[in-house]
């Protein structure tokens, strides 16, 4: 059983798509050990609770600095034995304490087609308001390995979602999370659960 760290900022409806694909026997071979937030308000926290997962917050607020916010956050996952962490909506750039304690172990859900629409300033809604101001006809998500940049590191999965007329940043945003998010980042962990994965050269390779 691969233990999963799931790190959160908000609502959680990809924490909640990773916990009913594990209930539904989409994903097999793992068991979330923990759920982080960065914010004590964050609702994926109350989705752990109800499923008896441990649900803690490691905010900023509670240290002097960022150095040790990150070390509490990295030794929090280490104590709880956590094998992959996957970002399901952490809006807090990694650090490289964390990179280096899990090299290619730690995966993030990027909501549009990397290398477009991704880096510093692209999160959450304003990706969707990118997409909209440049006219793009097609977005979608990818899940990606996490290294020392931003979206930067080797891609696992991507799936593409049409942008429609009329479309809000809100529209576009539950479109590319129902047709995407939510099939990739399942996908995705079950994939690295059942040894399929593999990187080489800073690229995936994916034996289905
Ligand atoms: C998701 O759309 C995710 O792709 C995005 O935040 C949202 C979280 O929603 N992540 C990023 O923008 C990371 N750069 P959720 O809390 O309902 O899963």
């Amino acid at each position: 059983m691969l233990k999963l760290g799931v790190l959160v900022s908000g609502g959680g409806t990809n924490l909640q798509a990773i916990l009913d694909a594990v209930d539904c026997g989409k994903i097999t071979n793992v068991s979330v050990e923990l759920v982080i937030s960065n914010n004590q308000s964050a609702y994926a926290l109350e989705r752990a609770k109800q499923r008896g997962i441990e649900a803690v917050c490691i905010s900023p607020k509670q240290f002097e600095s960022r150095e040790e916010f990150h070390k509490a956050l990295l030794a929090k996952l280490l104590e709880s034995g956590v094998e992959l962490v996957v970002l399901a909506g952490f809006l807090v750039a990694i650090p490289d304490i964390m990179v280096e304690a899990y090299p290619n172990k730690i995966i993030n859900i990027h909501p549009s087609l990397i290398p477009s629409f991704c880096g510093v300033g692209y999160y959450g809604l304003h990706v969707h308001e990118g997409v909209l101001n440049r006219g793009a006809k097609v977005t979608g998500a990818t899940v990606h390995f996490v290294d020392n940049g931003t979206d930067t590191g080797p891609i696992i999965l991507q799936k593409a979602v049409e942008v429609l007329e009329g479309d809000t940043p809100e529209i576009l945003q539950r479109r590319v999370m129902e047709q995407a998010e939510w099939v990739i980042l399942p996908r995705a962990i079950n994939l690295i659960a059942n040894g399929k994965v593999t990187v080489t050269d800073g690229k995936v390779s994916i034996k289905e």
